[in-house]
């Protein structure tokens, strides 16, 4: 289908408020287009023995057959049974998805998963040609951490730090091996973004803000998890296929916003974002992922020029590109169900966890109008089935016994720990080291305090067990040690000891106090920030390093984070301070560091230099176009060491936050910007999509959004009810709630509603108090017309209960099946001013 219609008719419905800035195009402008610029590729892997088979396969297989293997569906969505009538390309893990629903079932169950989808693909009736094997996918970016019991690595923020590729080689080497023990072909990294504004929710999937370590990294990665190339040990079993990701920018969006806009020139695409593909293409890599974000304004997922003429044309890239999670429908005119669009910018294989069987309907169809032409499904589907033939799958198909879960003793095994604990030791970076006060005696008391102490799901971070990796307890981590567990076994086996006491109470006073604290897990837009300040609106554990420190104990702080923060108080009051980065599994590379051996002397010294720049103040480092660095604290390659000591002086304790980026505690929306964490979505039909470009549309037109000088423009054209929502990390409201907490709301009227006009909340698990949607047509109906109000929303109106409100995932919903039109420039959660509970508007 063509996108045109249904964006013009977009606009004739006139947002006619202010500039609404430029308009979502699906083609950069030609002529500002330099594919010279890029590298010229070589085609790395050999396909004289792979394209005749394929092309034997291609030749019998039917429209319908061709177009399955381009789509890529969820196993939440999708059963084995399903496999028999929609001969599907592949299937992934998403997140969230795991057998049974149950992220944390045994492994033995993820061997069964896979082999049962295996043999369903295999055992489809087949039109008289070879069956072809499906690809199960999986995102093991810090080992095969969705499964229990697995070795997990520190994220690769904590690797970029060891400067170490051979480590990079020997962890993906280890990955693919505990992947292809539950039977999975695929995993979707290494990520090879190049993140340069930290706030960015996903920097700690980049190795670092260097280009050239990143291009150092990338084919290490790649060899290890898919064996090196032009050897028998590529892609020989105990391997597993790897992805390159998210092609490309998704490190460069302005203000650090997942899956936002980069606006940068062609050659600092090339030079900064794009370092990590030449090389990894070149290591083997044979698939791609296309990113969420856009450069210069249009969406990846759209770019012809990007997709096909630069990585499959210029770069020599002979792999397949498999889209991102439902990342299509951003495409102008696209919905999640139908996108050709994104298949003829060069997209092989599109990601469509729910919605696989309409994608499947309307590519089908597409295809057959001509629309999508012959030459371009053959291009995709010979691309796709290259890397299946590569892979060995077609071999390996018939007798596959990756099921019987003997290969699964590789998970979690003690040789692939000791990997994962060296990779610790090298991530760690030393900041501050007053009076040499590290390395710590183990003979003395030690007292191990903060929320991170022996918190396994801390040190593991987001893409742990499940999405976010926010809920997960030690015991979801058989055979992994806490720092706080590493550390005493090694007191203890010194003749030391160690208490745990996570608030830093204490009845004997300890020799020295180790403070472990951070951020709190998160993946993707969820861990978006405005500001780098790490204690901004809760500082406990900083008031815990000053307490401790006024009673004349040492203080080392060991601070777990997914990148560099602006810590400038927290290291006033440490006497030292380690980032630890996201360590994953063993915490016991930390004690290798911080204890003396039971014979006085340090078994290991730091090595660990930052790969990120730290901040000095909590707005993010800048690059010029030299990658010229201004505003850091500690520049890259900084990390102290045992051997060279030096102290530091004292911090300025001011963030210095621009006014103009203050936007007052508890605001979702300020100055007309989305503040992170929060996300803008607009939703009908029972869909929705990430509002990340200045306009957006709903999956059917029903409402869309443009942002503009004087607020985000919202209209409803009548056509169906649409939703307007606000997503963010999961909150618990119930406090807020108690001391009369409401949310306000800062707008004016455009057009008055036709129809009843609703506010609601939206929490994971419960309904905020069902059916407490809030009528606000009154209110909105006599307000004037174009001019500015304010309205207070007590939270008690939107939820039956205070109990309800514990874990809000949508702090504001507004919805109408009417025209409607309005601009809002805050929304803003706080408690009453006055205390007093205000009445229901
Ligand atoms: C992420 C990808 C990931 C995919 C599958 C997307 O939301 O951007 O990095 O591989 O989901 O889980
Ligand atoms: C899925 C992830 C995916 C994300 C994208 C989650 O529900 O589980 O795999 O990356 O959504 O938004």
């Amino acid at each position: 289908m063509s996108n045109s219609p249904r964006t013009h008719a977009f606009l004739a419905a006139g947002l006619t408020v202010i500039g609404l800035g430029a308009i979502p195009r699906n083609a950069p402008a030609a002529d500002s287009l330099h594919p010279n610029l890029w590298p010229q590729g070589s085609h790395s892997v050999a396909l004289a023995d792979t394209d005749p088979f394929v092309d034997g396969i291609l030749a019998r297989m039917t429209l319908e057959e061709k177009v399955g293997q381009m789509i890529q569906a969820d196993i939440a969505s999708i059963t084995p049974a399903d496999l028999r009538s929609y001969k599907l390309g592949s299937v992934l893990a998403g997140g969230n998805a795991a057998p049974g629903n149950d992220v944390r079932c045994p492994p033995q169950a993820w061997a069964r998963l896979t082999g049962d989808y295996r043999r369903a693909a295999l055992t489809a009736p087949v039109l008289g040609h070879v069956p072809i094997p499906i690809l199960f996918g999986i995102d093991a970016v810090h080992g095969n951490a969705k499964l229990i019991g697995a070795t997990i690595f520190p994220h690769n923020a904590g690797l970029g730090a060891a400067h170490d590729p051979d480590l990079i080689y020997r962890i993906g080497r280890a990955t693919a091996e505990e992947v292809s023990a539950a039977g999975i072909d695929w995993t979707f990294a290494p990520t090879v973004a190049v993140a340069r504004d930290v706030r960015w929710g996903r920097s700690y999937e980049s190795y670092s803000e260097s280009p050239a370590l990143v291009a150092q990294y990338a084919p290490q990665m790649v060899a290890g998890l898919q064996g090196r190339i032009g050897t028998a040990d590529f892609m020989s079993p105990g391997h597993t296929l790897s992805s390159i990701k998210h092609f490309v920018g998704d490190g460069g969006t302005f203000d650090g916003r997942d899956q936002g806009d980069t606006v940068i020139s062609e050659a600092e695409l090339r030079d900064v974002h794009a370092a990590g593909y030449p090389p990894a293409i070149q290591a083997g890599a044979m698939i791609v992922m296309a990113s969420y974000n856009s450069w210069n304004g249009v969406k990846l997922h759209g770019n012809r020029y990007l997709l096909t003429d630069i990585l499959k044309g210029r770069l020599g890239f002979d792999g397949f590109v498999v889209g991102d999670w439902n990342a299509h429908e951003q495409v102008p005119g696209c919905t999640k169900s139908d996108c050709a669009a994104a298949i003829l910018a060069g997209i092989d294989m599109l990601m469509a966890p729910d919605s696989w069987k309409e994608l499947y309907r309307n590519t089908l169809a597409e295809a057959r109008s001509g629309e999508i032409p012959p030459a371009r499904i053959d291009d995709a589907v010979r691309r796709i089935l290259r890397v299946k033939a590569l892979a060995g799958l077609f071999g390996r198909a018939a007798t596959n016994a990756s099921d019987d879960g003997e290969a699964l003793r590789q998970l979690g095994s003690a040789a692939h720990r000791a990997i994962a604990r060296e990779a610790v030791r090298k991530s760690l970076v030393l900041l501050k080291n007053e009076h040499g006060i590290l390395p710590l005696d183990p003979h003395s008391r030690i007292l191990v305090a903060g929320d991170a102490a022996d918190d396994i799901g801390m040190q593991s971070g987001g893409w742990t067990i499940d999405w976010q990796g926010a809920h997960n307890r030690n015991a979801d981590f058989p055979g992994a040690t806490s720092i706080f567990a590493g550390i005493e076994r090694a007191a203890r086996a010194a003749g030391g000891s160690a208490t745990l006491s996570r608030d830093g109470t204490f009845g004997k006073k300890p020799d020295a106090a180790i403070v472990v604290f951070g951020e709190h897990p998160y993946a993707e837009f969820e861990g978006d920030r405005e500001t780098l300040e790490f204690a901004l609106g809760d500082d406990h554990e900083l008031q815990l390093l000053r307490h401790l420190k006024s009673q004349g104990i040492p203080t080392i702080s060991v601070f777990l984070s997914g990148r560099p923060l602006w810590v400038n108080p927290e290291l006033n009051a440490s006497d030292a301070f380690v980032a630890a980065w996201l360590p994953g599994s063993e915490g016991e590379g930390i004690a290798d560091l911080l204890l003396r051996a039971a014979d006085g002397r340090a078994p290991f010294d730091f090595t660990g230099r930052l790969s990120f720049s730290w901040p000095a103040t909590a707005m993010p480092v800048t690059f010029d176009a030299a990658g010229v660095v201004s505003g850091a604290l500690f520049p890259r390659g900084s990390g102290l060491d045992y051997r060279s000591p030096r102290s530091i002086p004292p911090l300025s304790e001011d963030p210095a936050i621009p006014a103009a980026r203050q936007a007052p505690d508890g605001s979702l929306v300020y100055g007309g910007r989305v503040i992170a964490p929060w996300s803008m979505f607009v939703a009908d039909g029972g869909e929705q999509v990430h509002v990340t470009t200045e306009r957006q549309r709903s999956p059917h037109d029903a409402v869309g959004v443009a942002h503009g000088p004087g607020g985000i423009a919202a209209e409803w054209g009548g056509s169906r009810r649409g939703t307007l929502l606000i997503i963010g990390r999961e909150a618990d409201l119930r406090a807020l709630a108690r001391r009369g907490g409401a949310v306000t709301l800062n707008y004016r009227i455009d057009r008055a509603p036709e129809q009843r006009v609703t506010l609601d909340m939206r929490c994971i698990e419960s309904s905020c108090g069902a059916g407490a949607s809030l009528d606000l047509t009154a209110a909105f109906k006599s307000a004037p017309l174009h001019r500015w109000r304010t309205i207070d929303v007590p939270l008690a109106c939107l939820a039956a209960g205070h109990a309800d409100l514990e874990r809000v995932e949508a702090p504001f919903e507004l919805a109408t099946a009417g025209r409607f039109a309005l601009t809002i420039a805050a929304v803003r959660l706080h408690s009453a001013d006055s205390g007093a509970a205000a009445p229901c508007p």
